[in-house]
């Protein structure tokens, strides 16, 4: 139970991926994320220049906003609330003066809000465009070189794990450049412009401001991520209280075997114990924050209205100044708030990159399909002192220097305890891994000196457990050769006994078969298999104890497809009920690595205390 207890740490959270450092390094290496754009570049350089622009009407727009405001609550010609005011003489005069200035500053307000709302649809399109074009290209690359990994990556990596390397890694890098580049940019933009005008407009309201205002923001940022940081151990804790519930239920029968209520019991409460504490940790936090909020920010806002009415009184300041400096006060202030997040986001984003590229950066198979020219072998196989241990576990050895040859068209037997390495004779034929030692040979040519596409090309394998993919039957087994014609794919279906239940269905050939193939049965996704394999017509066959999981009917009628099949083909069978390889012509018996007996059935069954007598023995009892 310790066990399955460890699983129950949630991952998948966006704030969990990895961050890389920014240095000039990390900011060269992300220049490869720009190639993947391609011609569509320039969008991205026009969209920074709408960028731009949205910078910098955000900074003016305070600036006519105070003017505007500056014309309100002048009352005489003594309170100059703006330059406007001052040009005034008379009362009458004034409010004329005063009401044209508005409607001019109202009337570039709106100007300036077409020109914003312009600038803002350009960078959200011609961002969008062009990230959208490069995030396609780097997805279609990146899935094109994992595809084409020898499997000796494969063994080593989870699928789970390259999954989320396309997905979730390629969704980081996305949604960074986006929104978080841009937004980072804009921030910095309005940062140094605003603190800019600030400055120009009154250098007294500037300096409290920079005292002021950047240790509110990192304090209220810091806080936000930790309350964040306590919402998430409360999530946690919550998952993982759910999982001992799922887990009781699931396994209610060991829990009673073992007459465990009582310690399940105990183990629950606990655990909500812990998630009612983090809970109340999680509250306080908050409660902190809001009073945090409400006393310390506005606090300093209204210290930093207070020191411009103050100003605004001795006549330093004029009062729609005041008004633009504090509008820009705020949105300065929020853009120190907003700029740790996008650079996080943007550290995340090197990460992503970082990895992909890594991946995309080990060798691939050779596997260039458009550029091989077909070979047709004839068939005969060598294995010639063969040793092989896996590459995730190189210090256990799976096959230990085994010599063999078929003969073209000879069908040869594997038998043997499980996990003695049949399979893996399988995956070396198919050249998934190269040998440690010794030679694999095809009609007396070394393996190695074909080419990858071609020899497999030559070669099909019918499994234990068929995975089909998630399409129509007709799909299904032309995958064995999509160049395949209806008439072929249809005899392919005849020959592998299949036609009949596929024309029972409504649908015929494009019946869907699930996710997987779970809409069809054991046998039938075995027919399916093995049309495929009629279909790519190879002169090596190997069918990996292909009847296994049928029982005796289905069984029956899959073998004599596959005894069709065989026809003519060097056919490797692995199998564990010994009654199907009876006329094998040679039968090897694998013990542990190593080939223990090698014979036909006759042969095998005269040796005293041989396993293939003893095994045969007990089948056949
Ligand atoms: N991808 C892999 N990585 C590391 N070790 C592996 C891998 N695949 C198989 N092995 C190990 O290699 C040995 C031989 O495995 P193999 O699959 O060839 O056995 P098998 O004879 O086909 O057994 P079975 O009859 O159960 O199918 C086993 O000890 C197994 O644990
Ligand atoms: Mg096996």
């Amino acid at each position: 139970m310790a066990g399955r207890r460890a699983m129950t740490k949630t991952k998948g959270d966006p704030d969990e991926l990895p961050k890389a450092k920014i240095n000039r390094e990390a900011l060269k290496r992300s220049k490869r994320l720009f190639s993947y754009m391609g011609k569509h570049k320039w969008k991205f350089y026009l969209g920074l220049v709408f960028l731009l622009m949205t910078g910098v009407t955000a900074i003016i727009f305070p600036q006519l906003l105070g003017k505007l405001m500056g014309q309100i609550g002048v009352t005489g010609v003594s309170a100059f609330g703006s330059n406007e005011a001052a040009e005034a003489v008379s009362p009458e005069k004034l409010v004329a003066v005063l009401k044209d200035a508005a409607n001019r500053y109202g009337l570039w307000m709106l100007i300036l809000f077409a020109v914003q709302a312009m600038a803002s649809y350009g960078r959200v399109w011609f961002f969008a465009n062009s990230t959208e074009n490069m995030i396609a290209s780097l997805r279609r690359a990146a899935f094109g070189h994992i595809v084409r990994m020898p499997m000796s990556f494969f063994s080593q990596q989870q699928a789970a794990e390259l999954n989320s390397r396309v997905s979730a890694d390629i969704t980081q890098i996305n949604e960074t450049f986006m929104t978080s580049l841009a937004e980072f940019f804009r921030q910095f933009i309005i940062i140094v412009g605003g603190l800019g005008m600030i400055f120009a407009t009154s250098w007294k309201m500037a300096l409290i401001m920079l005292v002021i205002v950047p240790p509110v923001a990192i304090i209220t940022v810091l806080f936000g991520r930790k309350i964040r940081n306590i919402s998430r151990e409360v999530q946690e804790a919550v998952a993982q209280s759910n999982t001992i519930v799922g887990e009781s239920f699931q396994g209610i029968t060991n829990v009673k075997a073992f007459t465990n209520e009582a310690y399940e019991v105990d183990r629950y409460s606990k655990s909500t114990q812990n998630v009612f504490n983090l809970a109340l940790k999680s509250a306080v936090a908050r409660g902190l924050f809001f009073a945090f909020i409400i006393f310390c920010l506005f606090g300093a806002i209204m210290l930093i209205v207070w020191y411009g009415v103050s100003l605004c009184i001795d006549g330093e300041i004029l009062s729609g100044d005041m008004i633009s400096v504090l509008f820009m006060t705020v949105f300065v202030a929020a853009s120190f708030g907003g700029i740790p997040e996008q650079y996080a986001q943007l550290q995340r984003a090197i990460g992503a990159s970082d990895r992909i590229f890594e991946m995309m950066d080990m060798a691939a198979e050779e596997t260039q399909k458009a550029t091989s020219h077909k070979i047709k072998l004839e068939g005969q196989v060598r294995f010639q002192e063969v040793s092989f241990s896996y590459p995730s576990r190189k210090d256990f050895s799976v096959l230990k220097s085994i010599t063999f040859q078929a003969e073209k068209g000879q069908t040869i037997a594997i038998v043997g305890p499980s996990g003695s390495g049949k399979s893996t004779i399988a995956q070396l034929l198919l050249r998934f891994y190269e040998p440690d030692s010794g030679e694999i040979f095809f009609d007396g040519k070394q393996a190695k000196a074909y080419d990858l596409t071609a020899l497999r090309e030559n070669i099909a394998v019918v499994p234990q457990d068929v995975l089909l993919f998630a399409g129509t039957i007709r799909e299904n087994i032309a995958y064995g050769n999509p160049n395949a014609s209806e008439a072929e794919i249809t005899e392919a279906a005849r020959k592998a006994n299949a036609l009949s239940f596929i024309e029972s269905f409504p649908d015929g050939f494009a019946t869907k078969v699930g996710d997987r193939g779970i809409q069809l049965s054991g046998g039938q996704r075995q027919r399916i298999a093995i049309a495929r394999a009629v279909l790519k017509n190879p002169a090596i066959l190997i069918l990996d104890e292909a009847t296994s999981s049928l029982d005796s009917e289905s069984e029956h009628i899959v073998q004599e497809a596959l005894d069709k099949l065989m026809v003519g083909r060097t056919s490797f069978v692995i199998a564990h009920r010994l009654s199907t390889i009876r006329n094998a012509d040679k039968i090897m018996v694998i013990e542990k690595g190593n080939v223990s007996e090698s014979g036909t059935h006759d042969e095998l069954m005269q040796i005293e205390n041989g396993l293939y007598r003893s095994l045969s023995r007990l089948q056949f009892a």
